[in-house]
């Protein structure tokens, strides 16, 4: 982001103090990453910040007078199709807040000079509450008609997505600043997908969304997920990757209900601090987290849990690690990414004082995969025994072997024909390794 040119303008009318001067600069510096140079002709300006002073009424009554004249400057600009976001920052911020935009509806957001690290969210969510999106090509709706359309399936199994975008906006992360708000698909569009994919032969689909269960079509994801398994021929539907907070009753039932939908959960938790979780604005507890994951678990006992989680967040002490891996002895995943935290310019986190050492980040990811993949490890060897439903996809690397997935996800080798290719077929297992399964048809299918 830091690299390129700057794409937007940004006039920043500064009143008052020195302090205000100063603030005015980081508050460039915070929009930098944004694309946002400063420019000293408000007309041309695509974001207008007033730091403004509130010592003498006088002061605060210069603000309204030039707010009425940037008025004049966004509707010109409008005029011409261009936008201009007018933010009211400074002490008359502080004290008058949102009666501000009360009196002067033009403005697009307020923000107190303790939050001017918070102005690139809080534009990011000024311009969805008007309805714009990031700069793309398409608006989402024309992009995924003009993609799905005549889409040829290389398998057996297809993405498909619902979703897309995030209004989480956890500290760490760049999604909510470079794939815009959450937007879902109409359900009928998706319907009409899914029901192509599976007269060209699809068995299985995983709906895709940055929030995928924050999808917010008619239904809910539930009702999606409902209406797709009424699809003939389309066996498995998968989906990922989830929020916490969204994990909503209806979604759990149909973990219970609905047989299509398979015992599969990627639900990302990050950390098990709560001092951390907090820091990193996930709107869920460790506590609450382990609460969804027995809810889900007792809808569908037998299903297996993802996740992902990020080491060395900033302020990240090795009591709040241990609570990390203390969360992730008590959910026993199947399976996780785990990343070290790293730091995105203009992300609140990337200005947050206590960076951890490269070393103490190396160390606990070190750490905290062994843990996972030794629990990895052990839900695949407690399938050993077990006959599962297989859906074979491709041919092995041996020749005369299949590859397939259990409803777990989970990668199975067999030694079966061809013709078993895009089938549901059981398979026991015979042995399970950290990263896949083996096992053998019964003994009917070996000659089918
Ligand atoms: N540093 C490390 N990991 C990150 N993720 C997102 N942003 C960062 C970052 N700045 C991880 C989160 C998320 C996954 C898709 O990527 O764990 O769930
Ligand atoms: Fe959104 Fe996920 Fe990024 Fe959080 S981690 S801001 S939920 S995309």
């Amino acid at each position: 982001m830091s690299e390129q040119a700057p794409a937007k303008r940004l006039y920043i009318k500064t009143y008052g103090c020195q302090m205000n001067v100063y603030d005015s600069e980081r508050m460039a510096d915070v929009l930098a990453p944004f694309g946002y140079g400063v420019t000293d002709d408000p007309a041309g300006a695509d974001l207008v910040v007033l730091n403004t002073c509130h010592i003498r009424e006088k002061a605060t009554e210069k603000v309204y007078s030039e707010l009425g004249q940037i008025k004049r400057l966004k509707e010109a600009r409008q005029a011409e199709g261009l936008g201009m976001t007018i933010a009211v920052a400074g002490c008359v911020a502080q004290a008058e807040g949102e009666e501000i935009m009360r009196r002067q509806p033009a403005v697009d957001l307020v923000v107190g000079p303790q939050a001017y690290h918070q102005l690139p969210e809080l534009i990011a969510r000024a311009h969805r509450a008007r309805g714009e999106r990031l700069a793309a090509d398409f608006a989402p709706d024309e992009k995924f008609d003009v993609l799905s359309t005549d889409r040829r399936p290389s398998g057996v199994t297809a993405f498909l997505t619902v979703q897309e975008g995030c209004d989480k906006f956890c500290t760490f992360c760049v999604v909510p600043y470079t794939r815009g708000g959450e937007w879902s698909r109409p359900a009928d569009a998706i319907e009409a997908e899914a029901r192509a994919l599976a007269e060209k032969g699809v068995r299985e689909v995983t709906l895709l969304g940055q929030n995928v269960n924050a999808y917010d079509g008619e239904g809910g994801l539930a009702g999606l997920i409902r209406r797709l398994a009424k699809i003939p021929g389309l066996d498995r539907i998968r989906y990922t990757t989830s929020h916490p907070r969204d994990m909503d009753e209806a979604l759990i039932a149909a973990h219970a209900e609905v047989p299509q939908l398979m015992p599969y959960l990627h639900l990302p938790v990050q950390a098990g601090s709560d001092r951390i979780l907090r820091a990193m604005n996930r709107a869920h507890t460790a506590e609450s987290y382990l609460r969804v994951i027995e809810k889900v678990r007792a809808a569908r006992p037998d299903i297996a849990i993802s996740g992902d989680f990020i080491v060395g967040f900033p302020g990240e002490r090795d009591s709040d690690f241990e609570a990390t891996l203390q969360l992730v002895r008590e959910v026993r995943y199947a399976s996780c990414f785990s990343f070290k935290y790293s730091r995105r310019p203009g992300t609140p986190a990337a200005a947050m004082p206590g960076q951890v050492p490269e070393e103490v980040k190396e160390e606990r990811l070190h750490r905290l995969q062994a843990l996972l993949e030794e629990q990895q490890a052990a839900f695949n060897a407690a399938q050993v025994g077990r006959t599962l439903p297989v859906l074979f996809e491709k041919p092995g690397r041996h020749p005369g072997q299949l590859v397939g997935r259990s409803p777990y996800l989970q990668s199975v080798h067999v030694t079966a024909s061809d013709r078993l290719l895009g089938q549901i077929v059981p398979v026991k297992v015979e042995s399970g390794a950290r990263n896949s399964l083996s096992g053998a048809l019964l003994g009917e299918l070996e000659t089918a």
